[in-house]
């Protein structure tokens, strides 16, 4: 099925795991497919690979970001997704009472800011074609307290969950769809790294995961293809859980 077909797709973290794997997904879906990452190899390869365009750009960066949206309407004509996904892992000890100011502030730039940034550059151009889907990635950890304190990162994607939702509500009448994608734990570089750092903490995640897993990124690159695609048509503004039923447990 390639519910795809002349649609344009555009995926900040384009060049590693679940932005990754969503740039072969929308591609192998029909979609032009715009990689944007700060990863110039990596982002290169991946837009090679599917025969899209890469643009690299820091998402926290204005000047950065209203390039990339220029370049892909440039090059395609329009923009039918915006997958905003860039995004770091916590400082290392991220409870309140040890994250530095600096290492919260940014934080909240590449994983906040950059959302806003890229909602504020996208939006103009969905609606002068009355249509779009923005996909902005959040976390489980938005949805749940978790003892082993992640206090910066967490806060960072409750403000993506409550962005999203309001802009998908403010924008629902023009024809843009906006919901927040809260993956669970990811078999990715970002998560094997923090681990790296704990591996008792995978094991401790383990536990709580109903599935007994960790997702895989193509498992998260078929639920941004859905919540892109028409067949999601009355999705919006919406926290779309793909996290093998941990936050429920
Ligand atoms: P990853 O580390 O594999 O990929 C992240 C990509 O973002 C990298 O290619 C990196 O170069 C790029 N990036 C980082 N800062 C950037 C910047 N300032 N400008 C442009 N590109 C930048 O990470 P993963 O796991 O694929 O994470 C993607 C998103 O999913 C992140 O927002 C993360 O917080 C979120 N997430 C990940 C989970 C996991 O368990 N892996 C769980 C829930 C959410």
């Amino acid at each position: 099925m390639q519910r795809f077909e002349g649609r344009v797709a555009v995926v900040t973290g384009g060049a590693s795991g679940i932005g990754l794997a969503t740039v072969r997904r929308l591609a192998a879906e029909g979609a032009k497919v715009v990689v944007a990452d700060l990863d110039e190899t990596g982002g290169t390869k991946a837009a090679e690979e599917v025969g899209g365009l890469f643009v690299k750009a820091d998402v926290t960066s204005e000047d950065d970001v209203k390039a990339l949206f220029e370049a892909a309407h440039a090059a395609y004509g329009r923009i039918d997704v915006a997958f905003n996904n860039a995004g770091i892992s916590p400082p290392d000890d991220d409870s309140i009472l040890e994250t530095g100011l600096d290492a919260w502030k940014r934080v909240q730039e590449v994983n906040l800011t950059s959302v806003y940034l890229c909602c504020k550059h996208v939006i103009p151009y969905m609606r002068q074609q009355g249509r779009g889907s923005i996909i902005n990635t959040a976390s489980f950890v938005a949805k749940m307290g978790a003892a082993t304190s992640q206090i910066s990162y967490t806060a960072s994607k409750g403000g993506v969950l409550a962005m999203s939702r309001e802009l998908g509500v403010q924008f629902a009448r023009e024809g843009i769809r906006v919901n927040a994608l809260c993956p669970g734990p990811v078999s990715t570089p970002l998560l094997q790294e923090l681990f790296a750092k704990d591996p008792e903490k995978a094991a401790r995640r383990l536990v709580h995961i109903p599935t007994g897993r960790f997702a895989e990124p193509e498992e998260i690159a078929a639920a941004v293809a859905f919540l892109g695609s028409d067949d999601a048509s009355f999705i919006t503004a919406s926290e779309f859980l793909v996290d093998g039923g941990i936050s429920g447990a």
